[in-house]
């Protein structure tokens, strides 16, 4: 999996009409989508997916499902069977036997399928980027004294959290997790090399950041180890030039990453 254009993930946090100019825009330099509850709620996502698919790109199915096993198996079985689908996630915190359970369901509709098409990755999702330590203590999943004055020890709460779920989710069967820049060293070095790592919080260099706080380049992030890039605003809203060229240059720092 060494082509850069397939590497490179385009978060389309627009609305279905938006998004259509869009994958025609960047398709060239981009090889799949990621459609979220957005559209899914609006009932778009479906219609956006197959658009993309008419322009030779795949689809990140960004559900992130949580709730009892039998439910997950059962909507992973549809996000498997989704025209275009080519990765969907769930959440790390909803256990063992629920991500089991989503690698159950895409296992039987590969096992099912007419056609040799790969069947879709399964990632999960560890804690959200916009968790920190006072959150995990607000839910209960940090005792009271992690939320300490000392940055490092917060931090090293919040590694570990990381870890022990990406752990899980190996565990558990699933192909990768979500990960910020800062988290993907040590999860390479807990899950080995052939767990993928999806990696938001992109931003090329001189580009606006937004709110994303801890960013690297996508050159830095191909680099430490990151397979894929989840890339929003700086191809969707590119400060100057157009979405195509924004997309060139990122998928040319790519592969020169990988080279
Ligand atoms: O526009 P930008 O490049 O910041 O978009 C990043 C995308 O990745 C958004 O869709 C955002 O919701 C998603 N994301 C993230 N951080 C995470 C998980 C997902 O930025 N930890």
């Amino acid at each position: 999996m060494k082509e850069s254009r397939q590497r490179i993930i385009v978060a389309l946090d627009v609305d279905a009409h938006e998004a259509g100019q869009i994958i025609k825009e960047v398709g060239p330099y981009v090889g799949l989508i990621k459609v979220g509850k957005e559209m899914m709620t609006e009932g778009t996502a479906n219609d956006v997916m197959f658009r993309a698919v008419q322009q030779g790109m795949g689809t990140f199915y960004d559900g992130k499902y949580f709730d009892i096993p039998e439910t997950v198996y059962r909507a992973s079985l549809k996000a498997a069977r989704l025209v275009g689908v080519r990765m969907f996630n769930v959440h790390c915190l909803g256990g063992l036997e629920m991500m089991q359970a989503a690698r159950r369901a895409v296992d039987e509709v590969a096992s099912q399928a007419m056609t040799a098409a790969p069947r879709p990755l399964i990632l999960g999702v560890t804690l959200l980027t916009s968790m920190d330590v006072a959150t995990c203590v607000g839910t209960g999943l940090l005792p009271v004294w992690a939320e300490t004055d000392d940055v490092e020890i917060k931090t090293k709460f919040m590694r570990d959290a990381v870890r022990k779920l990406a752990l899980l989710a190996k565990k558990a069967g699933l192909d990768g997790v979500i990960a910020s820049p800062l988290e993907i060293a040590e999860i390479r070095k807990a899950c080995g090399p052939d767990f993928l790592i999806v990696t938001p919080g992109v931003r090329p260099a001189g580009t606006e950041t937004n709110d994303q706080k801890r960013i690297m380049t996508p050159g830095e992030a191909i680099r430490a180890g990151a397979d894929y890039l989840v890339i929003g605003r700086p191809i969707t809203k590119p400060a100057t030039g157009t979405r195509a060229e924004a997309a060139k240059r990122i998928h040319d720092e790519v592969a020169a990453a990988l080279s």
